[in-house]
């Protein structure tokens, strides 16, 4: 795959109606998570940040990088939540930084302790051990790769570093032809690499080798898919969404994206996963040295080696 025309696939696919998205849903784009019946969006997709964090363990003493940070609603929610020593988000999306950075100012929240930049995941533009936490919500799915996302995370984390994510994963591999077009559209309609397209095992083999121990996955689409896939069905998500992106990319694809995944979903196909690993505090693997020459730990943020929980 060309990497270059899928980020600015990627860019575009978001970059559309940009202007007026970024009050709609709080800011929020991500699946929500449903854990009381009759929560409004805005409720369930903070919950999921919150879970995020949770999950992460954040506390005061932690440097978190965010990857996929959309247009900054659920950093704005992290630094105020959990108030980490500093929060670093980046998106390749260059809107959604602009609006990020906004959104930060707007909500009062100091720029040395939320700084947004434009980056992929794939080339992340900080020193070795350099965070305590790493986190992406919804977001691996369309690096190119996901695998050297992990390998990236890896780096920029201190030894005792945890990463979380929540994503995608093949719940089963498809059993006949209209299974296989299922999962080839949805990939193709969301923007996704097919290197990515793997189940848990996979997932959890892929953080092994990038050096990760501890890995944990846990399937919690019940509480995510369906609540997301109804909001959208209502009458005032989709004039909204007409208004703000347009009849094809709004309604239309959106419909088509929305639907592929519920069904993928309810067929066994999809499943919508939280997952953590852990950088081992002693580095037990044998690793090529890295090719920034390491040190950034001891320059930027030396001590976040003894902040880590
Ligand atoms: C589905 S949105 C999720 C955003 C946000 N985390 C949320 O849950 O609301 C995916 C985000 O990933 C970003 N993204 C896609 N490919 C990326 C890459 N290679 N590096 C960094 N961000 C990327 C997109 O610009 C978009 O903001």
């Amino acid at each position: 795959m060309n990497t270059a025309k899928h980020e600015t696939r990627v860019q575009n696919f978001y970059g559309t109606g940009i202007d007026g998205y970024h009050e709609y849903h709080n800011g929020y784009l991500n699946f929500g998570y449903w854990t009381v019946p009759g929560m409004r969006y805005e409720e369930a997709a903070e919950n999921l940040i919150r879970l995020a964090g949770n999950t992460l363990k954040l506390r005061s003493t932690s440097c978190l990088l965010d990857v996929g940070c959309d247009m900054g609603a659920q950093d704005v929610f992290l630094a105020k939540a959990f108030r980490p020593y500093s929060i670093d988000a980046v998106d390749l999306t260059e809107k959604h930084v602009v609006r990020a950075k906004e959104r930060a100012r707007r909500y009062g929240v100091d720029s040395i302790k939320l700084r947004f930049c434009q980056a992929s995941g794939t080339d992340l533009p900080f020193p070795d051990e350099y965070f305590t936490h790493a986190l992406s919500v919804e977001a691996p799915e369309h690096f190119d790769t996901r695998e050297d996302f992990f390998d990236e995370a890896y780096r920029v984390l201190a030894p005792g570093g945890i990463l979380t994510c929540t994503d995608y994963s093949l719940g089963r591999e498809p059993k006949n032809i209209l299974e296989r077009a299922l999962v080839e559209i949805t990939r193709r309609l969301w923007h996704v690499p097919r290197a990515n397209v793997y189940g848990n095992a996979m997932f959890k083999e892929k953080l092994h080798s990038a050096g990760f121990t501890d890995v944990f996955i846990q399937d919690i689409s019940a509480s995510v898919i369906p609540g997301y896939y109804f909001e959208h069905r209502r009458w005032e998500s989709m004039r909204e969404m007409m208004k703000i992106r347009g009849l094809w990319k709004g309604v239309i694809a959106g419909f088509l994206i929305d639907w592929a995944v519920y069904t993928a979903y309810q067929t066994g196909l999809c499943e919508y996963i939280l997952l953590r690993a852990e950088k081992p505090k002693e580095e037990k693997i044998s690793r090529p040295p890295s090719p920034t020459g390491g040190g950034g730990y001891y320059t930027y943020n030396c001590l976040a080696r003894f902040m880590i929980v």
